[in-house]
């Protein structure tokens, strides 16, 4: 065999050995690869050094240099080739250089942080919390707060019936009657909780809304403790903003107001939110009405109180300058997580 005859066959087996190894698909099928090609005994390379000694010392030893090459090349294809196809550790394979996944916080809405503020303001007053059923009497919601029978919020067009004399409660109010039924006066309560209205979804309406309703009730309470407790109230929760009382009307107290406070959002100059009044309306409130304080079985001569309703909803869009009512209805996580601590 000469020289040239040797080197073409080893760069032959060269050739077809990378390609035998890179089609060898698991590890035993790799391993005949491998003792083909340069095992001791049969492997084709040995084959190839068997010629060597038949060469002169020049040409044996450029002979040699080759096969030695082949050889390597060889090597470190299966070496390459096995960890290919070793089979993967167990468990989750964890690359260190991909960003770590941003962390999900939950957070109160909006609507809740606002209720549990105000509550905690009213509790330093001697206030607790009370609750009642969403799904109503309509004598809690209507008749025993005095609403006259044809009181038009009782049509079928603002409230939900249930059938039966049951409905979704409109307001908290009925709360005020089913307390002062259970707990004898001194009464200090607030009522947190969803209302519903037959409203469609607008961006001042909703068909569900969430109300606090405040009533107090003792022997001499009079209208000074409404406007001293709510006025304090009002200026501990939005600072030094405003205040202003107007008349109102409701069924079940007399007389009646609304508190403003001056619209956070604009600073009192004009805005979508106070519709351009300067003044947004927080609550409705009044002394409870005699006939409510009997229809819970209270001596109405004895005992006077004073009410609240308010729309924490509202409140929040003041207290968060929120430009839109509805950023608390969409369910928004973008903007909901903003109120994570
Ligand atoms: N219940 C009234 C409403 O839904 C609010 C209110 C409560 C007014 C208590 C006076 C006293 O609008």
């Amino acid at each position: 065999m000469t020289l040239d005859e040797l080197l073409a066959i080893a760069r032959q087996l060269e050739q077809d050995g990378l390609a035998e190894i890179e089609r060898a698909g698991d590890a035993p099928a790799l391993e005949s690869v491998r003792a083909g090609l340069l095992g001791r005994k049969s492997g084709r390379l040995n084959d190839v050094m068997k010629a060597l000694p038949a060469l002169g010392s020049d040409d044996r030893r450029v002979a040699g240099a080759e096969v030695n090459r082949v050889k390597g090349a060889l090597e470190s294809a299966l070496e390459a080739r096995k960890g290919a196809l070793a089979p993967r550790a167990a468990g989750p394979r964890i690359d260190p250089t991909m960003p770590a996944r941003r962390q999900w916080r939950g957070s109160r809405h909006p609507v809740t942080l606002v209720i549990d503020e105000i509550v905690a303001i009213f509790r330093e007053l001697g206030f607790t919390v009370a609750l009642g059923p969403e799904a109503e009497h309509e004598w809690y919601n209507f008749g025993a707060l005095n609403f006259p029978p044809d009181h038009p919020a009782m049509d079928a067009h603002d409230t939900l019936y249930l059938g039966e004399g049951a409905l979704l409660r409109t307001h908290t109010s009925p709360v005020q009657v089913r307390a002062l039924q259970r707990h004898p006066p001194p009464v200090r309560i607030l009522v947190p909780g969803n209302v519903y209205r037959r409203d469609v979804f607008d961006p001042s309406h909703a068909p569900m809304f969430a109300q606090l309703e405040g009533l107090a009730v003792d022997e001499n309470v009079t209208f000074a403790d409404l406007k001293a407790t709510l006025t304090r109230f009002a200026t501990r929760f939005f600072g030094a903003a405003k205040t202003r009382f107007r008349p109102s009307y409701f069924p079940f107290t007399e007389p009646s107001a609304e508190l403003d406070i001056a619209c956070q959002v604009c600073g009192g100059t004009g805005c979508a939110v106070c519709k351009q009044t300067g003044w947004v309306e927080i609550l409705g409130c009044g002394m409870v009405h005699p006939r409510v304080l009997e229809s819970a079985g209270l001596d109405a001569e004895r005992y006077t109180g004073w009410a609240f309703g308010m729309g924490p909803a509202r409140v929040a869009v003041n207290r968060y300058r929120l430009p839109n009512i509805r950023l608390l209805y969409d369910s928004d996580v973008r903007f909901l997580e903003q109120f994570a601590r």
